[in-house]
């Protein structure tokens, strides 16, 4: 593909903030090309479907991706590099929560997903991103994550356990802080951002992953998701520039480490 389009993928998209992400995305502006990266063909065809059928300005296509799996990242990146001569910017948006108990397969299962996934795609992708002349890497951390909350008394999340998915968070924004260094000389700009507390399928608390949690998120006052994408859309479109070595979240605001 041309590269005039600004081109964008955007991992776990099939639903939930990477679903609004990618509308967002693609709504805003017809020099964008969303990459809907999905780990299910079925489910990420389906919601590839639902986006076109929107006649968007932007222009979408679909990518297999499990970012738990090496060979599923590597043929994803090769596909990727036979269809477009550059990557402008990829959201690591694929995440999961794995409540208490926090038992080894637990801790492993959360990490697999929501930390070493996006650290070797990323890896993966940088000679792609290479090639862009504003590479941009958005990594979907969580306020849960932040490491000089976690005593705050007074923060509403101080009683919220799920202590794989907090510790999973703050290794992914030292993650953030790696590429920056990693990939200094290369101009990459990256941020850690929270999405908020949003309502999704991400599971919540005891409730079911899905509907069930939408329902307890809804109840316990969480917002549209189509916030959190609108905070991704302001991050690609160069509002947070000045905030590029934050963790930020959405509505100008920041977190702490
Ligand atoms: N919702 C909130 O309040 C909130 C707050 C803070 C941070 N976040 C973060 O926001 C991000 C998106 O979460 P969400 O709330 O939109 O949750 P969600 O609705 O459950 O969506 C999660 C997405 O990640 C995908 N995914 C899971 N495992 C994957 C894998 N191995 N490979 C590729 N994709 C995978 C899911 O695919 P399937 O549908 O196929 O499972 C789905 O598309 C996560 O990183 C989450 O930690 C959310």
């Amino acid at each position: 593909m041309s590269s005039t389009k600004r081109i964008i993928l955007v991992t776990g998209a099939n639903t939930g903030i990477g679903y609004d992400t990618a509308l967002f995305l693609a709504r805003d502006d017809s020099n964008n090309h969303v990459i809907v990266g999905a780990r299910n063909e079925e489910r990420g065809l389906e919601a590839l479907k639902k986006l076109q059928d929107l006649n968007l300005k932007g222009t979408l296509s679909f990518q297999k991706l499990d970012v738990t799996s090496d060979e599923s990242i590597f043929a994803a990146v090769k596909e990727l590099e036979a269809k477009f001569d550059k990557l402008d910017v990829l959201v690591n948006n694929a995440g999961i929560v794995i409540p208490e108990p926090l038992t080894r397969a637990a801790m492993r299962e959360t990490f697999e997903v929501n930390v070493y996934g996006p650290v070797i795609l990323t890896d993966a992708l940088a000679p792609l991103l290479k090639k862009s002349n504003d590479p941009r890497i958005i990594n979907v951390s969580s306020g849960l994550g932040s490491i000089g909350l976690r005593l705050d008394a007074t923060n509403q999340y101080y009683n919220s356990t799920s202590n794989a998915y907090r510790m999973s968070k703050a290794a992914l924004n030292m993650a953030s802080a790696n590429m920056k260094y990693d990939y200094r000389e290369n101009k990459f700009k990256v941020w850690s951002y929270c999405p908020g507390f949003v309502i999704t399928d991400l599971k919540m608390g005891g409730a079911e992953r899905g509907e069930a949690s939408r329902k307890t998120r809804s109840e316990m006052g969480a917002e549209s998701s189509e916030t959190s994408a609108q905070g991704i859309l302001d991050i690609v479109n160069g509002k947070r520039d000045g905030e590029v070595d934050l963790f930020v979240q959405r509505y100008g605001k920041t977190w702490p480490w």
